[in-house]
Formats: structure tokens, C-alpha cells, sequence
């Protein structure tokens, strides 16, 4: 069957949008058609080294190209909002890199406006995409652990220091709950629901004024819990397991899951292994084509309200550690 090729405009070109740049490759139907910078220089230098047909000096060159139909944006968090707003005012649809925004309020501006404008707007939560989280959900749902009563999922590593850095640094939305938390935050949300009755956390604020590790203990209806952690400054398992009334569901590095193992009561382990050449990226790129071409403005597997629900319980926690921006 001809399927519509997407054709891509990349919006930044820093150390994430080479990797989804290279994942392009392995998308079915997706060419990669421009690349915009707040340099020419660069552009053109990411446009050669990820065979990008064009590249442009600006973003708002980028948004100007009318065969570009999809944009990712992966610039650092602060700037998702105006690149998100400017990238729909064009009439693209987006896919923008996680957090979705800094906070709820920028999150509802920008959705606000994709649902008035009727264009396709997605956080770019790459790891629900994955073949291994798809073949969790349906484990789940199949009821092959039983009702799930807990879980667990933990995202960290040793980020170098410097200061100005993007994860270290407030002005440029600095913090391990924004960076890595949002993937434990997420997974959560999308194992156990998005309402939380108490939400119980604790954080470590750095010298630079951004939380560099983090706790949290979300509980649910009926006793369910959540135990969620995440650090820059420390190495952290990667992992996650959900448990449930008659087994439990381990994935190894969830965040880029290429397995999940099964345990049922009395049965030997089941291991489904992804044997993917992409980095992963390729999934969701794949789940953005498909919803253009059906029409659709957003995507079932990470909807809109979700993000906001998401967006709206980091800010809670943030709260609670008394952490805000300078620009907020
Ligand atoms: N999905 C994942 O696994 C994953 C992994 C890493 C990061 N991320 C997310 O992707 C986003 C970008 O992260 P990254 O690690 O790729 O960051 P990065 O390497 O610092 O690149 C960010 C790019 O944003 C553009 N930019 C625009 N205004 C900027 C400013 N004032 N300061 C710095 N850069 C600016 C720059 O591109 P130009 O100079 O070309 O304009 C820069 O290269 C973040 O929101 C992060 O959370 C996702």
C-alpha cells in the first residue's frame, strides 16, 4: 500500500535531535526534509552529517518550508512553549520533546491552541512506543499478573558538573524531576492512572538551585503505591517492576526497555525480547505518521489530557519542594 511520506523539519540541533535524526531512517514513510538552527553553520553541518535536505539559519525559516508537514522540537524545556506555539501558528504538527513544557499553564497554552487550530500535537514520550511496553500493557490488560497493587520504576545517572549546564542549570530549566523524573512520572501514570490520592515526595536542592535527586511515593484508591526516584548525580538503576496480585512484570532499563520479563505464579519466566536496530525513537515517529494520516490531532497511546495531568503532578511536586524558575 502508498502510504503518505511524512516529511520531517527538525527544530534544533543539539545532542537529541542527532539521535532522532539518525531514528528517522528506521521510521517507515518519513523523510527527512529540513533542519532549522539558531545557526547556519550548524544547520548545515547537522543537514550533512544526517542527510537532511535542507537546512535553515533560523526556526522561523524552518516553519517557512511548506512541504515540511511535522516538526520535532528539541530544544531545552523553557523553549518548548514558543517553539510549540510558533511551529503550530505555521501549521505544522508537532512532536516536542519531553517535558512537554516546564509547567501546566505553558502546557495548557499550547494545547489550547493545537485543539483550536484542529493540528497534531504529542509529547515526544518515546518509551510508551516501544515494543517491550507495548507487550507490558498488554500483559496488563490481559490480566496475566492479576490486579496491579504496586510499582516501582527509578531513573538516574552521574551527569558531569558544570553548572551552566541545561540539567544543572535553573535558567535553562535545570533538574532531575524535568529531565529524568518525567519517565518515572509518566510511567506511572500510564501503569496506575493519573489520580494519585496522596502524593508524598522529597528532594535534594543543589547548589545550583535545581533538585538534583528526588523521591516519591504516589498512592492510589485501595492502598496501590508507586515508588518513584530519580538523580543526576548519582548512578541509579535504570529499572522498573510492576506487581501485581498473581505475578510481576520486571523491565530492565524501561527507559529504552528492549525486554520485559514476566513472572506468574507457578510458571516459568516469560522474556519478550525487541530485537530493534533503531535507538527507539523510530516507534513513536512511526505513531505520528500513523496519526496523520488517519486524521487524527492526537495520539490514543500518550493523549494530550494525560500530558496535562502529568505536567499539573510535577508541578505539585515541585511545590512541595518549593522549587520555581527564574523565568516563572
Ligand atoms: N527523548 C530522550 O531520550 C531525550 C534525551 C535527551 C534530551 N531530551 C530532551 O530534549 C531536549 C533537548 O535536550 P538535548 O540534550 O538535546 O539538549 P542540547 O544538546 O543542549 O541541545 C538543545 C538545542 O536546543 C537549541 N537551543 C535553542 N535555544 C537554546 C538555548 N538558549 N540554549 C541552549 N540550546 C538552545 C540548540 O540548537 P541550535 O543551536 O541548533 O538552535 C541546542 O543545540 C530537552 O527538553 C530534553 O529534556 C530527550
Amino acid at each position: 500500500m502508498n502510504e503518505k511520506t511524512i516529511k520531517w523539519g527538525i527544530l534544533g540541533t543539539g545532542s537529541i535531535a542527532g539521535v532522532f535524526a539518525k531514528d528517522l531512517a528506521f521510521a517507515e514513510n518519513t523523510e527527512r526534509t529540513a533542519v532549522g538552527s539558531r545557526s547556519l553553520e550548524s544547520a548545515e553541518k547537522f543537514a550533512e552529517e544526517y542527510g537532511v535536505s535542507r537546512a535553515y539559519g533560523s526556526y522561523e525559516e524552518l516553519l517557512q518550508d511548506s512541504e515540511v508537514d511535522a516538526v520535532y522540537i528539541a530544544t531545552p524545556h523553557p523553549f518548548h512553549k514558543e517553539n510549540a506555539l510558533a511551529c503550530l501558528r505555521a501549521g505544522k504538527a508537532v512532536l516536542c520533546e519531553k517535558p512537554f513544557t516546564v509547567n501546566s499553564g505553558e502546557l495548557e497554552e499550547i494545547v489550547e491552541f493545537a485543539r483550536d487550530q484542529k493540528l497534531f500535537l504529542m509529547e515526544a514520550m518515546w518509551t510508551r512506543f516501544l515494543p517491550s511496553i507495548v507487550k507490558v500493557r498488554e500483559w496488563i490488560e490481559n490480566g496475566e499478573i492479576g490486579e496491579v497493587l504496586l510499582m516501582k520504576a527509578d531513573l538516574g545517572f552521574r551527569a558531569p558538573w558544570d553548572p551552566q549546564w541545561r540539567l544543572l542549570n535553573p535558567d535553562l530549566g535545570g533538574g532531575a524531576l524535568l529531565d529524568v523524573g518525567i519517565y518515572p512520572v509518566s510511567f506511572a501514570s500510564m501503569i496506575m492512572g493519573t489520580n494519585p490520592e496522596k502524593i508524598l515526595s522529597t528532594a535534594h536542592i543543589g547548589e545550583t538551585g535545581v533538585d538534583e535527586q528526588f523521591s516519591i511515593i504516589l498512592s492510589y484508591a485501595s492502598g496501590k503505591t508507586a515508588t518513584l526516584n530519580g538523580a543526576l548525580r548519582v548512578e541509579l538503576g535504570k529499572d522498573a517492576s510492576i506487581h501485581g496480585t498473581k505475578g510481576s512484570i520486571s523491565i530492565p532499563s524501561f527507559l529504552s526497555a528492549k525486554s520485559a520479563i514476566l513472572y506468574k505464579d507457578g510458571k516459568e519466566a516469560e522474556t519478550f525480547t525487541d530485537d530493534r536496530e533503531s535507538k527507539g525513537y523510530a516507534f513513536e515517529i512511526e505513531e505520528v505518521g500513523r496519526c496523520l494520516r488517519q486524521g487524527l490531532t492526537e495520539s490514543p497511546v500518550m493523549p494530550l489530557d494525560e500530558s496535562l495531568e502529568i505536567m499539573k503532578l510535577m508541578d505539585t511536586i515541585r511545590g512541595q519542594w518549593g522549587l520555581k524558575y527564574p523565568f516563572e
